[in-house]
């Protein structure tokens, strides 16, 4: 279909990022409830040949160019390896991204790059082990590192990895970890945190904002615009270079959803874990293909599957609502789903 998923703004979203599970071994407060959620039960969530029929329709007939793989943890899903390698099976040129909190990622690091996996982000808030405990509720700081290791000897390059500061907690730890990534050839970038937690206490006061982020690197590095193109990418990159000195150490990157919004280039579908179209991360809408995919596989059926798929699209929203001229925090609602 010649329309792809366009959306009423004139976007087209060709961006595909696909949940496989609602499950997560951690606990990070941005994002999860110290006790979890009630997870799904396993008949909701969609099966290995689901995915990839959806992700063929997506790639040969809704014009999805890239995929990326999330969750919950995408890790705790022990089909991880098959699906990969089913869809590269079918899509050799496809570039398939991961994002992983990198717990148990060690040993899986390179059967993931065997199976096709072009890259992954890695999430990682900071290197102390008492904060990523405060953070993430759980002890498995070595084991992310370990992953990461792996990974990037696993040949899975970029290597990106994923911080969100939290006021009073890791917001000192930004240099040190910026100076680590760039010490190992990683790319790191900074999230403010966007109020998606379950327990619903994000604060604009309590987030470290991108202004911020770049005043805390800014004793130790200089940065400066990255001049390649940012492409639709949530993160904006600049260069670093230690003050005074024209080598360049690497670059960072820092994902402003809300003080600096991105939606008007926005070029993402989302699929839940249980195959339900969200337009838009902050969506409070969402559309269900589940049934109508295991309705059947006829021609009538895939026909079916995308044009709902391109309906959800078309209605997603101008923007998020929050810090976008003419729409304030009062026009932000923040959806029932968390990050995870
Ligand atoms: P790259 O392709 O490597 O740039 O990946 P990515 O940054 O798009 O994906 P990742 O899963 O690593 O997400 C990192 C952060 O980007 C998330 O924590 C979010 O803060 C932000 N992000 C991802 N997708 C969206 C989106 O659709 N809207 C907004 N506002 N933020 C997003
Ligand atoms: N705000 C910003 N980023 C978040 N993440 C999870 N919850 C939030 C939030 N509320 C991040 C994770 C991971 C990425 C997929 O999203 O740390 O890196
Ligand atoms: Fe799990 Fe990621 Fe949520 Fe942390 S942010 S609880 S690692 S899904």
């Amino acid at each position: 279909d010649e329309r792809g998923l366009l959306d009423q703004f004139g976007r087209v979203a060709s961006d595909m990022r696909l949940s496989l599970t609602d499950k997560c071994n951690l606990r990070c407060s941005y994002c999860m409830p110290e006790a979890g959620l009630d997870w799904l039960k396993k008949d909701k969530l969609l099966t290995a040949a689901e995915i990839i029929r959806l992700v063929g329709l997506g790639v040969n007939r809704l014009g999805v160019r890239e995929l990326r793989l999330t969750g919950g943890e995408p890790l705790v899903r022990a089909d991880l390896v098959e699906i990969i390698a089913g869809l590269r099976k079918n899509h050799p040129e496809l570039p398939i991204s991961l994002t992983t909190n990198g717990v148990g990622l060690a040993k899986k690091a390179q059967a993931l790059a065997d199976a096709g996996l072009t890259r992954l982000n890695v999430s990682m808030d900071t290197l102390h082990h008492d904060a990523f405990l405060q953070l993430t509720r759980r002890p498995f700081l070595d084991q992310v590192l370990a992953g990461i290791e792996a990974a990037a000897a696993a040949g899975l390059r970029p290597l990106k990895i994923n911080a969100v500061l939290l006021r009073g907690v890791n917001e000192g730890h930004a240099a040190e970890l910026l100076q680590w990534s760039l010490d190992r050839g990683y790319e790191l970038r900074f999230i403010e945190q966007m109020p998606l937690d379950a327990d619903h206490g994000w604060t604009r006061e309590g987030m470290i904002t991108a202004a911020e982020i770049r005043e805390l690197l800014s004793p130790d590095f200089e940065l400066s615009p990255d001049p390649r193109a940012r492409d639709g990418a949530p993160a904006e990159r600049f260069e670093v270079r230690h003050h005074g000195s024209t080598a360049l150490l690497g670059t960072v990157g820092i994902i402003a959803s809300v003080t600096e919004p991105f939606c008007a280039d926005c070029r993402r579908t989302r699929i839940t874990a249980e195959g339900k179209v969200m337009s838009c991360l902050f969506s409070r809408t969402e559309v269900d293909l589940l049934a109508l995919l295991r309705a059947g596989d006829s021609q009538q059926d895939d026909d079916a599957v995308t044009a709902r798929w391109q309906d959800a699209m078309w209605a997603k929203p101008r923007a998020h609502g929050m810090g976008h001229p003419g729409l304030g925090d009062a026009d932000f609602v923040q959806p029932d789903r968390s990050m995870s």
